[in-house]
């Protein structure tokens, strides 16, 4: 399981410095896009990610907390994003996105809110490279991990191999060295953003969560 560090948990004053603090420790960085329509909240868009693009080899894990997600794929590929992740509830053409995305180079996901079920019906499932299932409502960062959801991602565990998919498994929201005991296992990706930045010791952080 390989950690993905939201940057939402960063201080924004010093994003360079805080992605050198936790280079060493992981490939993969988290960014939560927010548009204050499919979540009450705005944080960044492309021309943040675009400016820490050459700040570091990390790949880019952008997660689109937006309606209409389709409408905006290319600016966020242009700006760096090695995976795209749209969410299921803001979309009517899943696989037409979805397929957008891969034609333009990227890897394409599909991120789940709390209270959508994950179910065996779902045709886009072949065409994802990753599921992200939420763990917390999108919004905020540093809310609490919401147990029952745990049944939902040994449900989507189960869903993969009956039908033998292909996608990474991932879950973001309050993830923690108290919570990652309920996921590791079932997970390929997990999030978390305000336990490991917000962390003195970022040896310790991760090793928390490898264990
Ligand atoms: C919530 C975001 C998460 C969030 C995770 O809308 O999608 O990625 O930043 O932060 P923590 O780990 O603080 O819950
Ligand atoms: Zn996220």
């Amino acid at each position: 399981m390989k950690i993905a560090p939201s940057l939402l948990g960063a201080d924004f004053s010093k994003l360079a410095e805080e992605l050198k603090s936790i280079e060493g420790f992981t490939d993969i960085l988290h960014l939560d896009v927010m548009d204050n329509h499919f979540v009450p909240n705005i944080s960044f868009g492309p021309a943040v990610i675009k400016a820490l693009r050459d700040k570091t080899k990390m790949i880019f894990d952008t997660h689109l907390m937006i309606e209409n997600p389709g409408n905006y794929i290319e600016e966020y590929i242009k700006a760096g994003s090695d995976y795209i992740t749209i969410h299921y509830e803001a979309e009517k053409d899943i696989i037409g996105v979805l397929r957008k995305i891969k034609a333009l180079g990227a890897k394409a996901g599909v991120s789940f809110k709390p209270k959508t079920e994950i179910t065996a019906d779902m045709d886009f499932l072949a065409e994802c490279d990753l599921i992200l299932i939420m763990t917390v409502e999108p919004g905020f960062g540093g809310q609490e991990f919401m147990e029952p959801i745990v049944a939902k991602i040994k449900k989507a565990v189960e869903i993969k191999k009956a039908k033998q998919l292909s996608f990474l498994i991932s879950a973001d929201g309050g993830i923690n060295d108290k919570t990652i005991g309920h996921v590791s296992g079932l997970l390929d990706i997990a999030v978390s953003g305000s336990y490991i930045f917000k962390h003195p010791d970022k040896v310790k952080a991760f090793a928390s969560l490898k264990k």
